[in-house]
């Protein structure tokens, strides 16, 4: 049995201050959560949100990384310094870093085995767009997103990664994939992760769920066999992200 993993990413909000003040309002409301609980927070926030929440059950995550080590990187943060600020998870991949930021698929690769190199638990993003959904090549775009991140990444390491399924045109729209749309998509990765590693890897590895997730429709899609968990934007920022945490009991 896969265990849920729930994860908040807060994209560019929340100042440091903010950030340390949403924890404290989010602490109790995730406290009794069965699931693993992830908060993904801008970088400069790592440091007080690490700290806000020693000793609970929230872990928390970069947005991103950068695949090499050190070096004239200006803007960039690197493996180590996500680890050693107390980051345990980190984002790749994320449909606005690939959009806005022009990150390819060579480059998630890069980042995947730089974060399974350091011991961070990435959290890998794939997802296509309305147009490609409608071209009726969602499965392909999705099976060759994937098939490059792992390219290279052994079946022990496969194993630690978490892949969100995000399609983009339902991400910040209010516009939800319907639980059905996004079973048949989480059930197409574990049977690509099947073919790629074999069936254990496939049941254990876990596939979460994001775009417009909230407290009126997590149930539904938490409730499929395939979906693991979420990756929620919008709604990580308020109370409401502590009933999607609880929704699995
Ligand atoms: P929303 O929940 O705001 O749609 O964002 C989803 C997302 O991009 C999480 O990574």
């Amino acid at each position: 049995m896969r265990k849920k993993i729930i994860a908040g990413n807060w994209k560019m909000n929340m100042t440091p201050s903010e950030a340390k003040a949403l924890c404290e309002t989010l602490k109790p409301l995730v406290a009794g959560s069965s699931a693993d609980i992830v908060f993904c927070v801008p970088a400069i926030d790592i440091v007080p949100v690490v700290e806000a929440v020693r000793g609970t059950n929230i872990r928390v995550g970069g947005e991103n990384l950068y695949f090499e080590d050190k070096g004239a990187y200006t803007g960039e943060i690197s493996a180590d310094m996500l680890k050693d600020a107390g980051a345990e998870y980190v984002i790749i991949g994320h449909s606005e870093r690939r959009g806005y930021f022009a990150e390819s698929d060579a480059d998630i690769n890069k980042k995947l085995k730089k974060a399974l190199e350091k011991g961070l638990n990435p959290i890998v993003c794939c997802g296509e767009s309305l147009e490609q959904r409608e071209q009726g090549i969602c499965f392909d775009w999705i099976r060759m997103q994937l098939k490059i991140a792992f390219d290279g990444i052994s079946k022990e390491d496969a194993e630690k990664v978490v892949i969100a399924y995000e399609p983009i045109w339902a991400i910040g729209t209010g516009k939800t994939a319907s639980a059905d749309q996004a079973e048949e998509v989480c059930a197409a990765i574990r049977e690509l992760i099947s073919e790629l590693y074999g069936a254990k890897t496939a049941e254990c590895i876990r596939i979460q769920y994001g775009g417009s997730m909230n407290a009126g429709n997590c149930r539904e899609l938490l409730g499929k066999p395939n979906i693991d968990g979420g990756l929620i934007g919008g709604a990580s920022l308020k109370a409401e992200f502590g009933e999607i945490a609880n929704s699995g009991r």
